[in-house]
């Protein structure tokens, strides 16, 4: 595709062999981006690179200098969950999450932000659990640690034009999700407010717009896609409550 809302950038997309990252190449490269898609597990067209790896990085950017000469975008959406709550998470486990989920961002930024122009984009896939008392630990304080991680970028790239923003999915269908009890399931659609889970497809078109020059300036920035589900803090419950006894 010649045309298109990314027509002429270079974008690296990291765990793109299923679930959100898949999507996001997709509808990336539908909008005219040249996509390098990578996970850990390679299938196909998807290039292998494991996010915790700096020796990996540093030959993928090598590679992008020698064919692209600069990157214009990176999407670090690979991601790990471990559900142990606070009793029982095992710290060599909370270090394995926090490898992929937190360095696994640094080591993108740090090996591809010198091929990035000014006007090129970092997206950082943070969770619903960046913004709640989550219960599974790891995962939870990963998700945070994301958040420190994107803003102090925001912060030291901004000033060569580089913007670095982070999105917030909630429950959104994906074997990550389908891996979790149904119960799971049924109290996040309890907690939002839309009533339902979300799609991959109601992911995307954020990532689109924060990677394309239509968000020139936006950097820093936080945004939920959740439904509603972080949105009141916890107190729709309450009002579910008072509805049922004062009728619709
Ligand atoms: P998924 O489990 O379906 O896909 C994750 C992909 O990341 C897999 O292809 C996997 O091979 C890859 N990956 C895992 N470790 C890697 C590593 N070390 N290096 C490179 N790739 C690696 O998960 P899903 O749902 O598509 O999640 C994508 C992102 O969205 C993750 O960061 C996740 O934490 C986040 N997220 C997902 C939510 C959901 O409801 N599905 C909600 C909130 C956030």
């Amino acid at each position: 595709m010649s045309g298109g809302r990314l027509a002429g950038k270079v974008v690296v997309v990291t765990g793109a062999a299923r679930g959100q990252g898949a999507a996001e190449a997709a509808a990336l490269a539908r909008e005219g981006a040249r996509v390098i898609a990578t996970d850990v597990r390679p299938t196909g067209d998807v290039r292998r690179l494991d996010v915790t790896v700096a020796e990996e990085w540093a030959a993928l950017a090598a590679e992008l200098r020698e064919t692209h000469g600069m990157v214009h975008g990176l999407v670090n959406n690979a991601g790990i969950t471990w559900r142990a709550r606070l009793g029982d998470v095992d710290p060599a486990d909370l270090a394995r999450v926090h490898a992929v989920n937190v360095t696994g961002p640094l080591l993108g930024i740090r090996c591809l932000a010198p091929l990035m122009p000014p006007g090129s984009s970092v997206v950082n896939v943070g969770s619903s659990a960046a913004l709640t008392a989550h219960y599974p630990v790891a995962y939870t304080t990963s998700k945070w640690a994301l958040r420190g991680l994107s803003k102090t970028a925001a912060l030291e790239l901004g000033p060569r034009g580089i913007r670095v923003n982070t999105i917030h999915p909630g429950f959104i269908e994906t074997e990550m999700t389908a891996s979790a009890d149904p119960s799971f399931r049924e109290a996040n659609i309890r907690e939002t407010p839309l009533g339902r889970v979300g799609t991959v497809e109601e992911v995307t078109p954020l990532v689109v717009f924060l990677l394309s020059d239509e968000s020139s300036f936006v950097t820093g920035a936080e945004i939920p896609v959740d439904g509603g589900l972080t949105s009141h803090g916890g107190v729709k419950s309450v009002s579910d409550t008072v509805r049922g006894e004062a009728g619709p």
